[in-house]
């Protein structure tokens, strides 16, 4: 049996931009029946609500009374991704503009908004069986979680994957200038003092660039098989 003090499961789905996560978190979290929880999506709509309020992003103190002050909801979608509103106001699609993909780092990088949304995700974790995705929910969020996933891609691949996704959704993006975004985001990411992006040393690490999407769900799968054996 998995090795579990409470009662739910939950899984963790970490990695950079562009690895696959939100695909297969998503794919993984229907076929287990999970909720799916998506902790980037919460950094960038309060980059968003930031933005539109004209809070200065480097004023920690004003992102702080922000993110406690509003009401972040997540709605599971049976064929999509889940929505995201802030305030009951539906950030779904702005969230995934370019201007707050090139500002959510900023925000990220402070520890007490961290700090506030990460209380916000292990409240959603603790009463649901959980895939959650994201940068620290291995390290941070969700510690004991009952199998950790660290996915990859080289920058190549991620980058050809997030042009595709953005530029279907109608946006006008040159692999040059998707690969440039990922690789700013990355070195953000990996190099900040709050909880930076690195594997849990229990991850099990699963570099995506030549595998399908089905592919990895069916390794997952597996490997919370052989946990469940254990
Ligand atoms: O997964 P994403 O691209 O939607 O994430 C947006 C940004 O938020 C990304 O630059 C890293 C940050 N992030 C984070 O720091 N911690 C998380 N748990 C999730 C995302």
């Amino acid at each position: 049996m998995i090795k579990k003090e409470e009662l739910v499961i939950q899984i963790t789905i970490d990695g950079p931009a562009g690895a696959g996560k939100s695909t297969i978190a998503k794919k993984l979290a229907d076929k287990l029946r999970f909720l799916y929880i998506d902790t980037g999506a919460m950094y960038r709509a309060i980059t968003y609500t930031a933005l539109q309020q004209g809070i200065p992003l480097d004023d920690e103190a004003a992102l702080v009374k922000l993110t406690t002050s509003v009401n972040l909801d997540m709605v599971q979608q049976k064929e999509a991704k889940p929505k995201i509103y802030c305030n009951d106001l539906d950030l779904t699609l702005a969230i995934r503009e370019p201007l707050v993909s090139r500002h959510v780092s900023q925000v990220a990088a402070h520890g007490l908004v961290r700090q506030e949304l990460v209380k916000l995700q292990r409240k959603l974790a603790q009463k649901n069986n959980v895939v959650m995705d994201g940068r620290d929910a291995g390290t941070v969020v969700l510690p004991n979680a009952d199998c950790k996933i660290f996915l990859t891609a080289s920058l190549k691949e991620r980058a050809r994957r997030r042009c595709l996704e953005l530029n279907a959704g109608g946006h006008r993006h040159t692999l040059e200038m998707v690969k440039a975004d990922l690789a700013r985001r990355d070195t953000y990411d990996q190099n900040r003092k709050a909880s930076p992006l690195i594997p849990a040393t229990d991850a099990v690490i699963i570099d995506t660039t030549f595998l399908t999407p089905a592919e990895v769900v069916q390794k997952i799968l597996d490997l919370i098989k052989e946990k469940e054996s254990d």
